[in-house]
């Protein structure tokens, strides 16, 4: 791995991805996003690991796609290397991945950190999609996830002229889960990160399943879904441990089975 740094021994169960190229503010060229997608699949399979955790730098989670790498693309180019198509592991991804954003997270950048199921934002984090000075617009899911999380109006807003959001607003308009100070939003994330690596993992991958097909379906569908993987927990050992351990008033351990 060139571009990230891939660390699954911090904590138990908890991976961290760290996104390594700190002198391009960690713009995310082809080969980095491709090593996002294999850490990704290997994680997913690796029965130590039930949390993600994505990072950056203090100074950018991510300056958005490598400019540099497009600018004399054409559209052909573009759709023939397609290179968008590797995030959509991070969508594949079964266990919970949650972004943890300091400094700028821009284009690509918002938009991986939108992909993720949870934004643990350092109070420096800006955020914003801001393709439409450089000629463009958002690739990655931009117009997508940012309207879904904070609104049509907002999302138009800042889609049309490029302004950031700072942290703070992006908390309040419920595209981040917590703002803290700078040297905290690496320490809050795998505090997260830890208290949902200590339930079932069974339960916490059919929950996040049923959660995102909220997103992506009417209500009936998604209601049959979440049923139907309620339904599913009951055979795994873990509901019965979970339930039992409530009824002889103790703690659960969970196996993940
Ligand atoms: N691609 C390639 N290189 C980038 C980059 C990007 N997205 N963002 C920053 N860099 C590079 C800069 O070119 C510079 O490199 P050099 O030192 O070799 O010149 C280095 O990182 C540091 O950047 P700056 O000197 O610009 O730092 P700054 O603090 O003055 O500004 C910034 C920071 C506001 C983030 C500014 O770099 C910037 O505007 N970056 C581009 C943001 C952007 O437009 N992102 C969207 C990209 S397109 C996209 O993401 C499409 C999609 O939806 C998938």
């Amino acid at each position: 791995m060139e571009f990230i740094k891939v660390t699954d021994n911090k904590e138990p169960y908890v991976a961290l991805i760290e996104l390594n190229r700190p002198k391009e503010l960690n713009a995310l060229n082809r080969q980095l996003m491709e090593e996002v997608r294999d850490a990704l699949q290997q994680l997913d399979k690796n029965d130590a690991v039930r949390v993600i955790i994505i990072t950056g730098s203090e100074q950018a989670f991510a300056a958005g796609a490598d400019i540099k790498q497009m600018a004399d693309k054409t559209a052909i180019d573009m759709l023939m290397i397609d290179q968008i198509s590797t995030w959509d592991q991070i969508r594949k991804t079964k266990k919970p991945i949650i972004a943890a954003v300091s400094g700028f997270a821009l284009g690509g950048g918002c938009e991986l950190a939108m992909t993720c199921d949870m934004i643990i934002a350092s109070e420096t984090a800006k955020f914003g999609q801001p393709e439409i000075k450089i000629g463009t617009m958002p690739g990655a899911g931009g117009t997508q996830r940012l309207t879904k999380a904070i609104g049509k109006a907002k999302a138009m807003e800042l889609i049309l002229t490029g302004r950031f959001l700072s942290a703070e607003e992006a908390r309040s308009y419920g595209l981040v889960n917590k703002v803290v100070p700078k040297e905290m939003y690496l320490y809050e994330a795998f505090q997260l990160a830890k208290e949902i690596a200590q339930l079932s993992p069974v339960a916490v991958q059919l929950a996040k399943e049923s959660v995102n097909r909220s997103f992506e379906t009417h209500l009936d569908e998604g209601l049959t879904l979440e049923r139907k993987n309620f339904y599913l927990t009951f055979a795994s050992t873990d509901q019965k441990e979970g339930m039992q351990a409530f009824v002889e008033k103790r703690k659960p351990d969970f196996k993940g089975k």
